[in-house]
């Protein structure tokens, strides 16, 4: 793989959250840094860090670069500031659970350590009370940054693994599919379903991959074929629309893609496009496999009906790559950023701690 700079990370130095800024790619390499809530929460939601675990990621070094720059006079105050930055930024996106599950990581980090040190819980009205000194501030500062790094470094290993689950998909001479951009600019550094690819070109397989533009952001066009090329990969670009067509020239073995969220009963949430692609990938008996950390299976979900699908600007689809309006300027636009494949769909769930398959409820209540 190319030694492209990881897609985040945190300055030790100046406290500052550094990040590639993905609006921008591939034209430019621009690597931004943040300290602030507005301009974090601007990042996930302008999709300037997008993909999932990335989200996650981002959301948890964030809160320990806030944490640090907290004011007030009570460990209540900080609590109460330090809750609702987390609360403001899980509301810039609601579909990838990865957001709020790497927010939820760092409250209970927090709650942890004043149950440990004080004895109650940071809901509990005895905060109040306790003054914010250096020590104090130290104590949190030190506990959030060992939080936000493990986040950082697991999601590094978790995404390693998915790629030694799974490249046994994968064949000399084969046509892979993906679609969106599940590669290393969706996770810090390996991405989940580009892990297997990644690896497998590490050993010197040849294969090809074909990757969707995935409109309407083009994040297959932008960032997923920008990272392959840039590793060496054997790399073609289409749009969403000639999938059935290369499907039915038998050039495509089988499709990799990652997920925003896995409800229990194995159903997926991801981008948009997805779940038209599995429709197609069966009636050409094309395998599909989903490559997921374990931190975006949501076993609180029941079935993929009941996630919450994020809506869209309409301009994202009528104007934002043209010169011009691309449509009438009144007309009604559809834009889910995400879409929900059923389980039946899906070949295999591919995680960290091994490959799913056959009764998802089952499998996924067994690794949760
Ligand atoms: O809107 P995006 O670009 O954040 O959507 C990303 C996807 O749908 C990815 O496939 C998903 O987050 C998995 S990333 C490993």
């Amino acid at each position: 793989m190319s030694e492209l700079v990881d897609t985040l990370w945190l300055d030790e130095e100046t406290n500052e959250v550094k990040y590639i800024d993905q609006t921008k790619l591939p034209n430019e390499l621009l690597i931004k840094s943040t300290i602030n809530l507005d301009d974090m929460f601007t990042a996930i939601a302008k999709l300037e860090v997008r993909g999932a675990p990335a989200i996650g990621v981002f959301a948890a070094l964030s809160m320990y670069v806030l944490g640090v720059r907290i004011d007030g006079a009570t460990l209540g105050d900080y609590v109460k500031e330090y809750i609702r930055c987390s609360n403001h930024l899980e509301s810039a996106r609601p579909t990838a659970v990865n957001l709020s599950w790497a927010l939820n990581e760092m409250i209970k980090e927090l709650d942890r350590f004043t149950m440990h040190r004080f004895q109650c819980s940071y809901d509990s009205k005895s905060l109040f009370d306790i003054i914010l000194d250096d020590t104090l501030r130290g104590n949190l500062a030190y506990v959030l940054k060992t939080k936000a790094l493990h986040i950082w470094e697991n999601d590094i290993q978790v995404c390693k693994t998915i790629g030694e689950n799974g490249i046994q998909f994968i064949h000399e001479g084969d046509g892979i599919l993906t679609h969106c951009n599940a590669g290393r600019l969706a996770t810090v550094r390996y991405g989940t379903a580009t892990a297997p690819i990644y690896l497998a070109h590490e050993n010197g397989m040849q294969f090809k991959v074909f990757c969707d533009e995935t409109r309407p952001l083009l994040q297959g066009a932008r960032l997923t074929a920008y990272e392959l090329m840039e590793s060496g990969i054997d790399t073609t670009l289409q749009c969403d629309n000639m999938v059935a067509s290369l499907m039915a020239s038998g050039q495509i073995n089988e499709v990799f893609v990652g997920c925003d969220r896995v409800a229990a009963n194995g159903d997926v949430a991801n981008k948009i496009g997805t779940n038209g692609l599995a429709i197609i990938a069966k009636h050409y008996n094309v395998p599909v496999y989903i490559c997921a950390p374990t931190s975006s299976i949501d076993m609180s979900i029941p079935s993929g009906k009941d996630i919450v699908i994020e809506q869209r600007n309409a301009s994202e689809v009528t104007k934002m790559w043209y010169n011009n309006e691309m449509s009438h300027e009144k007309v009604k636009v559809y834009n889910p950023a995400f879409d929900v494949t059923s389980h039946e769909l899906i070949s295999a769930i591919i995680t960290e701690k091994g490959v799913i398959t056959g009764d998802y409820a089952k499998e996924l209540e067994k690794i949760m």
